[in-house]
C-alpha cells in the first residue's frame, strides 16, 4: 500500500477540493516518548511494531506557516532549504501527496524554539504543524485521528505531536494503518516536569530512520522487545492514572535503556552515547540514590530529557544548571 493510496482513502471527494484559504498556520508541540518507538513493520507507512507512549513538550515545537504560490519553497528557522537535499526532497514528497494540481506550490515557512537533529523531535513537531497547516488552508476540517495518520506519513513520532499532555500511538493491526493513530490521554499532570540537558546540539551520524531499521535487522535482542514495550505501556498508564511519578520515572528509564541495548547490539554498532552522556547518567544515578527523585529518558541522539517533579526543581537545576526546564501543560496557541 502506498501513502497516496491512504490519503485518497481519507480525503475521498476533498482530495481534488483547492484550497478554501491562500495562507494558514499552526503549531504543534515536540514529544517526547517515554515509551519508545523503535521498529517499522512497513517503512513506507511509517506502522510501527509496537505501540509507544509520549508527553508534549507544551509551548516547544514548531508553528508552521502555509501560503499558496508559483514555486515551492522552504524555509526552516529562516534559512531557505534546498529542495534537493535529503531533508528538501523528503518534505517535497509529502506535499505532493496533496496537490491538487501541477500548478498549485506552496511556501513553507517553519520556526522551531527547539535545537534541530539533535534528538528532540524536531521532526515529529515539524510534520504534525504542517499537517495541521494544511488542514486549516485546505478546509478539510479532518477528525484528530485522521491528521495523526497524515503525520505519521511524514515521521512515525509526528503522529504523537498534535496534542499536549501523553499520547499513546497505537500499532494497529491492518495493513493500511487505519487503527494505526495517536490517541490523547485523558490524564493532567501539572506537576510533572522534563528538563532538556543538552549535551551536543550536532546533527546525528545516523537518523533515527536508519539506526530503527538497521537495528530491527541485525539485533539479536531485538525479539524481546515487543514484550519489554507491552509491559512498559501498562506501568505508565499506571503510573499517569495514580500519579505515581517513581513508577513513571523508572519505567520510562528503563524502556529507553532497553532500546539503546538493541542499537548497542546492532551490527554495524548504533551508539548515541557521548561520554557526557554517560557522565550525567552517574551523576543522576547518584542523585537518586541519595534521594533525590529524578530519571532520564533518550532518544536518537546523545542528549538527556530529564523526568522530576516542581518539588524538585530547585535541587535539580542545581546540579544541572544549564537545563532548559519544560512545563508539558504549558498552554500553547491551539493545541
Ligand atoms: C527514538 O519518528 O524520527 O525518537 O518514522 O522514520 O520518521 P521515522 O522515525 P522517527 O523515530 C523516532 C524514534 C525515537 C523514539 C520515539 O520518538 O518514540
Amino acid at each position: 500500500m502506498k501513502k497516496s493510496d491512504v490519503v485518497s482513502a481519507i480525503l475521498s471527494e476533498r482530495q481534488t477540493a483547492l484550497p478554501r484559504h491562500s495562507s494558514a498556520q499552526a503549531f504543534a508541540p515536540s514529544n517526547i516518548a517515554l515509551c519508545k518507538y523503535w521498529g517499522k513493520r512497513d517503512q513506507e507507512l511509517n506502522l510501527p511494531v509496537t505501540s509507544s507512549f509520549s508527553i508534549s513538550l507544551g509551548n516547544k515545537g514548531a508553528t508552521t506557516e502555509l501560503s499558496l504560490s508559483d514555486q515551492d519553497r522552504v524555509y526552516l528557522n529562516d534559512e531557505k532549504i534546498n529542495l534537493e537535499s535529503a531533508f528538501g526532497k523528503r518534505l517535497l514528497a509529502f506535499l505532493n501527496l496533496f496537490r491538487v494540481n501541477h500548478d498549485l506550490h506552496f511556501v513553507i515557512k517553519t520556526q522551531t524554539n527547539i535545537p534541530v537533529g539533535a534528538g528532540l523531535a524536531s521532526s515529529a513537531c515539524g510534520f504534525a504543524s504542517l499537517t495541521r497547516a494544511l488542514n486549516n488552508l485546505f478546509g478539510w476540517e479532518l477528525q484528530e485521528h485522521e491528521l495523526s495518520i497524515f503525520a505519521r506519513l511524514g515521521s512515525g513520532s509526528a503522529c504523537r505531536s498534535l496534542w499536549q499532555g501523553f499520547v499513546e500511538w497505537h500499532a494497529g493491526l491492518q495493513e493500511n494503518g487505519m487503527d494505526s493513530y495517536g490517541e490523547r490521554i485523558a490524564a493532567e499532570w501539572p506537576e510533572l516536569r522534563i528538563g532538556l540537558l543538552i549535551l551536543s546540539e550536532k546533527e546525528k551520524k545516523i537518523s533515527s530512520r536508519d539506526a530503527m531499521q538497521r537495528t530491527v535487522t541485525t539485533s539479536p535482542l531485538y525479539s524481546a522487545w515487543p514484550a519489554k514495550v507491552s509491559h512498559d505501556l501498562s506501568k505508565l498508564k499506571q503510573a499517569v492514572q495514580s500519579k505515581d511519578f517513581i513508577l513513571l520515572g523508572e519505567t520510562a528509564e528503563s524502556n529507553a535503556m532497553t532500546m539503546h541495548a538493541t542499537m548497542l547490539s546492532a551490527w554495524p554498532t548504533v551508539c548515541y552515547f557521548l561520554p557526557e552522556t554517560i557522565s550525567a547518567m552517574q551523576v543522576i544515578w547518584k542523585l537518586r540514590e541519595e534521594g533525590l527523585m529524578i530519571f532520564f529518558t533518550q532518544d536518537a541522539g546523545p542528549n538527556l530529557k530529564l523526568l522530576f517533579l516542581e518539588k524538585d526543581r530547585d535541587a535539580v537545576q542545581k546540579y544541572f544548571p544549564g537545563i532548559e526546564v519544560v512545563d508539558p501543560y504549558c498552554k500553547s496557541k491551539n493545541a
